[in-house]
């Protein structure tokens, strides 16, 4: 489909440079290569190459939606898109689930749990501070062309959002979110997961010891991402020099009724090791398998 005039394009430059840029009629993109009038690019097919006043050349393609989390506006450190993928898959986030997030910061985990709970779902988002909300507005109506009915931005407290919202899913990026753990224990629905994500160790200790000490959660998983990505071109097949060492790590729980032993992460039920599966690999007791 060809680009329209409000879309998003990133262009690329021969030294791999990427610029986002949102198409307006008789806007002009400068860089320093010179300058690429937008209506060139209105009506063209994504995957052109187009030449600056200044002789550069530009790869035009459509931003993937990672790649417009790391070039949007930021109020709030946003959560890396290495980071989006598993937080979906080991949260268990679904199409027409209900998800209440806080704090909306910069709006990237928003739009990555919109398109996780789809046009079914709902996403409630609590920011505490206007700033912030309004960036993250501005990314997502940029982002999705308009705020979608199943967003409910909300300016507050999420402690005094959790009682409102029978959230299927709780999901917290901010920096304390122990003081939402009582209240997640009271209301949110037995068999709702728990996630946060954190920078640091102090952190998430903190948290394992008040989600234990609430009683109503069990199976507690905390994990960290590494992404690292390579070069392969001709010879050279190799890792790349540079990666992100470092961002947040995240933590599972599920709400119960009774918590009982297995409070503990499922890390920690070590049983005795099996006979590898057949295809070579190591598992440990429990992994893997589907009866029936
Ligand atoms: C790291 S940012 C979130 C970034 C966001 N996940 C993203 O990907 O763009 C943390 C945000 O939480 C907000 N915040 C902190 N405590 C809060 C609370 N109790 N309720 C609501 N928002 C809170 C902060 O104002 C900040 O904007």
């Amino acid at each position: 489909m060809t680009f329209q005039a409000d879309d998003n394009a990133l262009l690329i430059d021969g030294k791999g440079r990427r610029y986002l840029v949102r198409l307006q009629p008789g806007n002009q993109f400068h860089y320093h290569q010179g300058i690429v009038d937008h209506n060139l690019l209105i009506g063209s097919e994504p995957g052109q190459t187009v030449t600056s006043t200044g002789g550069g050349t530009l790869l035009v393609i459509r931003p993937r939606l990672s790649d417009f989390i790391l070039k949007m506006p930021r109020g709030a450190t946003v959560i890396y898109p290495k980071d989006l993928g598993p937080i979906a898959v080991q949260a268990d986030i679904a199409p027409g689930m209900t998800v209440l997030e806080a704090g909306t910061g910069s709006g990237a985990l928003t739009l990555a749990l919109l398109r996780f709970v789809g046009p079914g779902g709902k996403v409630v988002s609590v920011e505490r501070r206007e700033d912030h909300a309004a960036i993250a507005r501005r990314s997502i109506s940029r982002w999705l062309g308009e705020l979608p009915a199943n967003l409910d931005l909300r300016v507050g407290e999420v402690e005094d959002v959790i009682s409102e919202v029978p959230a299927d899913r709780l999901v917290l990026d901010l920096p304390e979110p122990w003081h939402a753990v009582t209240p997640a224990a009271t209301h949110l629905p037995g068999g709702a997961i728990f996630c946060a994500y954190l920078p640091t160790v102090p952190q998430l200790q903190t948290l394992a010891e008040a989600l234990r000490a609430s009683g109503r959660f069990a199976q507690i998983e905390i994990f960290e991402t590494l992404h690292r990505t390579w070069t392969v071109e001709g010879r050279s097949v190799r890792p790349d020099h540079r990666m992100v060492g470092h961002t947040g790590f995240v933590t599972i729980a599920h709400r119960v009724e009774a918590p009982s032993d297995s409070a503990r992460s499922p890390g920690e039920e070590i049983e005795e090791s099996v006979s590898p599966p057949e295809g070579g690999s190591t598992g440990v007791a429990g992994e893997g398998g589907i009866d029936g």
